[in-house]
């Protein structure tokens, strides 16, 4: 599976690095997909297009973003929403006349999908804990990165993991946010759960034992 990046900015931007998730969700083939932390919706745009592949119309695909950096959230560490590239900045300025980085525009790239996707603006702290989690079957975990915010995120997502399905979570060892490591290593070991490290320390792998 290739990784696209549909002219937008994405956290698996790395090379190899999208290619690599990919795999890892056609090798579970999930039905139900919950992404928190959608930013510029590359990474949600992939996964719909490889969901539909294996499943056809049969998948549903939440993403949960904050979509703008306020007074309430601004503990939370968000990357540069803004492009360097002059063309891009042009083509949302004056072509697309959106942002790329809001609800609107991550509903315009999904759109093909409009029936399958459940876009949800807000903070994960206070969200998750509202969405029913009995059938996701796959979280992708990349939204705040400070400890508390992982740790309730983790949290919110127990079920899935004890329904025998997977957390995947994003930048497990990043110098510049310990907190991921430290929330994934004690949910993992409160909970007896298994955790893989993999793709060069990227990403932490959380099921069941
Ligand atoms: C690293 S980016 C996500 C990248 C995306 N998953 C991708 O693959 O391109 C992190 C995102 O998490 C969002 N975020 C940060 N804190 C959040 C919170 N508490 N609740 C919901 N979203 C949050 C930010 O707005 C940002 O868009």
């Amino acid at each position: 599976m290739k990784y696209k990046r549909y002219f937008r900015k994405t956290s698996l931007k790395q090379k190899g690095v999208g290619d690599f998730f990919l795999n890892e969700i056609l090798a579970k083939k999930p039905k139900f997909f919950l992404e928190v932390g959608v930013y510029h919706g590359v990474t949600a745009r992939n996964v719909c297009e490889l969901l539909y592949q294996i499943h056809g119309s049969a998948f549903q695909y939440i993403g949960l973003d904050l979509f703008e950096v306020n007074n309430e959230n601004k503990s939370e560490i968000i990357p540069n929403t803004e492009f360097s590239n002059p063309l891009k900045k042009i083509y949302f300025k004056y072509i697309k006349k959106q942002d790329p980085y809001s609800i609107s525009a991550v509903r315009d790239l999904l759109k093909k999908f409009k029936n399958n996707v459940n876009l949800i603006k807000g903070n994960s702290n206070i969200i998750l804990k509202k969405i029913d989690m009995s059938k996701i079957d796959y979280v992708f975990l990349d939204g705040g990165h400070n400890y508390e915010t992982v740790l309730n995120d983790l949290k919110c997502c127990n079920e899935v993991v004890k329904n025998n399905g997977i957390i995947l979570c994003d930048d497990y060892d990043l110098t510049f946010a310990p907190g991921v490591k430290k929330a994934i290593d004690e949910f993992v070991l409160e909970n007896n759960f298994d955790c893989q490290i993999i793709c060069n320390n990227r990403f932490a792998k959380i099921q069941r034992r």
